[in-house]
């Protein structure tokens, strides 16, 4: 048994899956290739059957259904895991994947590093696509960098290399993505395990033969990139941040209220007396929320961590004046846009840096 294998998920690959695993065997030594085939009706499955006896390098997996790309994969790479390989390969059948970049990719990974062969990289090309295709796949790597913050330039690539650890440590019966998603799924948990990305460039050329299957995916996998965000630990304490930030809006209020009734004085001076009490409570409730709850601080210096929540919290006042004078002031908007661009931005801000100043011990 060789130490690399190199799976190759295929549906509807006849014209492609022989040629594919010849320029393999012609090109590549001491490699394994795991054809994944879902009971594709073209027949890729018998001549897989075929290859794998014509070579020993080469093993089939028939699953019954088309459950997607990356169930395709996850179950290729638990086969091989069982296998004891060292290294994974994922690649296309249609030749999109060049051939001649499997040695660079498997000798660029090591077990802390996962490569990308990569589109959007510095010599990195794609040949054969028209705009349409182009701009798909340019947004959807915008999109996803942006919304799950990864760093790598090209995270919707199918053209990677694993180490045996990763896949070990990220449990793929966890792994969320059925379909093209799965891509970007892995690139983010290695990003989160902290493996190192190395991206090196490829030239990605369109199929010539047979048909792409990403027709309709589109929608499905931006969904799918959705709920990987929203079990993002930062998403989530937005929202945790925010809701504590309603709630005690309504406890501001409150105790102004509880205040003025107790006391039963209404002069304008008590008033302010009474906003600043109901503030100064307010104030602290959120901070002792947003510790325990939003971001679990353990942090023992609480007088200093509760300082420069204070301090974040000024500065989210000046920003909320700032903005609301410009949109309302100079922008000549209507008051209730400007209240909401001046809440949002001050909530923004404190958000930022009380996550990566006041809490930072937290991330
Ligand atoms: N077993 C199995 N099951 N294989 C599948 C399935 C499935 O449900 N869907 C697709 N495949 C196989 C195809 O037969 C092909 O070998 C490979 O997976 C990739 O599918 P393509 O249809 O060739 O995808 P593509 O070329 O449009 O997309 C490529 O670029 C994308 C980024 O732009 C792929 O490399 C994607 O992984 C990549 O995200
Ligand atoms: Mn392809």
């Amino acid at each position: 048994m060789n130490k690399i294998l190199i799976v190759i998920p295929t549906y509807n690959e006849k014209e492609n899956i022989e040629k594919i695993v010849e320029a393999i065997g012609a090109r590549m030594s001491g490699v394994d290739v795991l054809i994944v085939d879902d009971n594709s009706p073209d027949g890729t499955g018998k001549i897989a059957d075929r290859l794998a006896e014509k070579y020993k390098w080469v093993k089939v997996m028939h699953r019954k259904h088309k459950e997607g790309l990356g169930r395709a994969y996850v179950a290729g790479f638990k086969w091989g895991l069982e296998r004891g390989y060292e290294k994974y390969i994922s690649m296309d059948a249609d030749f999109s994947h060049p051939v001649a970049a499997l040695s660079s990719l498997i000798s660029s990974c090591d077990s802390n590093t996962i490569v990308i062969g990569s589109r959007y990289v510095r010599g990195g090309k794609i040949v054969g696509w028209d705009w349409r295709r182009y701009l798909n796949s340019w947004g959807a790597n915008i999109f996803t960098r942006a919304l799950l913050q990864i760093r790598a330039k090209d995270v919707t690539a199918g053209f990677k290399c694993y180490p045996k650890k990763f896949l070990q440590e990220i449990n793929l019966n966890k792994v969320q993505s059925a379909g093209y998603a799965f891509q970007v799924e892995m690139v983010m948990l290695a990003q989160d395990k902290g493996f190192q990305i190395k991206e090196i460039p490829i030239m990605f050329t369109d199929r010539i033969a047979g048909q792409s299957k990403i027709k309709g995916e589109l929608v499905k996998s931006a969904k799918t990139v959705f709920s990987l965000a929203a079990h993002k630990k930062i998403y989530r304490q937005f929202v945790k941040f925010s809701i504590v930030g309603l709630v005690n809006t309504f406890v501001d209020w409150f105790f102004f209220y509880m205040v003025i009734l107790v006391f039963k004085v209404d002069t304008q001076f008590f008033k302010q007396i009474a906003k600043a009490i109901s503030f100064i409570i307010s104030a602290s409730s959120n901070y002792g929320m947003n510790r325990i709850w939003t971001f679990r601080s353990k942090n023992k210096e609480i007088i200093r961590e509760a300082s420069k929540f204070f301090i974040v919290a000024t500065g989210g006042l000046a920003i909320n004046q700032v903005i609301f004078y410009l949109s309302t002031g100079i922008g000549e908007m209507r008051d209730i846009y400007g209240l909401v661009l001046a809440t949002t931005g001050a909530v923004i801000w404190n958000f930022i840096l009380n996550k990566k100043w006041t809490f930072k011990q937290s991330n």
